[in-house]
């Protein structure tokens, strides 16, 4: 029999995706702002190592599609990587107005968490950590963020969601912060769900909207766990996947999902 997971969690129903990724450049603290801005009161960011170690958020491996620049982000020192800005492909994407929130350009560097930590603090938004490790630093880029977020986070909030597609970082995420809410992240469930979930002490499983079956939603909340899906940015998926049970939605566009559960039929996209 799998026991229950041992804290049961509050998802919100809609949480900023890298801050607000269609608002802002992802993983900036303006998006972190924009996100903030729309109301929302959860975001989900990337944290992945410099080569010296620094934790900061940032996505990709390489450095190019967000900052133009070089290289990855494992064989680039801090001192480099915290004067890049990280708007390219925002703009490309998106124009190049910053959403609500916007406060310089500074706002589009890449943050280190700790700078991460103070914006969130300042907007009173909780925060669900995605451990992105470079290959081979699994557990030390868990060890390293968990480290750094115990000693920044107030005591008297709730505590960071900590999530990872990479079982190595829950399970150091469990070893350095037992006591701090682990979502397990994958495209679509894995078979041993079940064990790997009880296993790494994870409150929540984090899927693919693409790939959320309703029967899979309820064998979750049977076993008590929450359901996220990502990355929903339009309101006939959102509005399927809240039918289907799914208790968070992670998007790009919290604007657009924020009180959608309310509204009419037909109302937005
Ligand atoms: O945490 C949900 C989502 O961010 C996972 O995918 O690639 O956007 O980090 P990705
Ligand atoms: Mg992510």
């Amino acid at each position: 029999m799998t026991s229950a997971p041992a804290f049961s969690l509050q998802l919100p129903r809609v949480m900023g995706h890298r801050g607000a990724k269609a608002l802002a450049p992802e993983n900036t603290l303006a998006s972190i702002a924009a996100a903030a801005a729309t109301g929302v009161k959860w975001v989900e960011f990337d944290v992945m190592l410099t080569a010296d170690g620094e934790p900061v958020l940032f996505h990709d491996e390489t450095l190019k599609r967000t900052t133009g620049a070089p290289g990855t982000m494992a064989a680039s020192p801090f001192e480099l990587v915290r004067a890049l800005d990280a708007s390219l492909d925002f703009g490309r994407k998106y124009g190049r107005r910053v959403g609500a929130g916007f406060r310089g350009r500074a706002d589009c560097r890449v943050p280190s968490l700790e700078e991460a930590v103070a914006c969130l603090i300042e907007h009173s938004l909780t925060p669900n950590v995605e451990i992105k490790p470079t290959p081979g630093l699994a557990a030390e880029t868990a060890e390293v963020a968990l480290d750094q977020l115990q000693r920044l986070w107030p005591q008297d909030r709730l505590p960071p969601l900590i999530s990872s597609f990479q079982r190595e970082s829950l399970a150091a995420a469990k070893r350095v912060a037992p006591a701090w809410p682990r979502g397990f992240l994958a495209e679509g469930l894995p078979a041993d769900w079940r064990a790997a979930m009880a296993e790494l002490g994870c409150v929540s499983l984090h899927l693919n909207w693409r790939r959320v079956r309703q029967r899979d939603v309820a064998a979750a909340h049977a076993a008590g766990y929450a359901v996220a899906a990502y990355t929903v940015n339009g309101t006939r998926a959102a509005r399927r996947l809240w039918g289907k049970g799914v208790d968070c939605l992670i998007t790009d566009r919290p604007d657009r999902l924020l009180g959608l559960e309310n509204a009419p039929e037909g109302a937005g996209r």
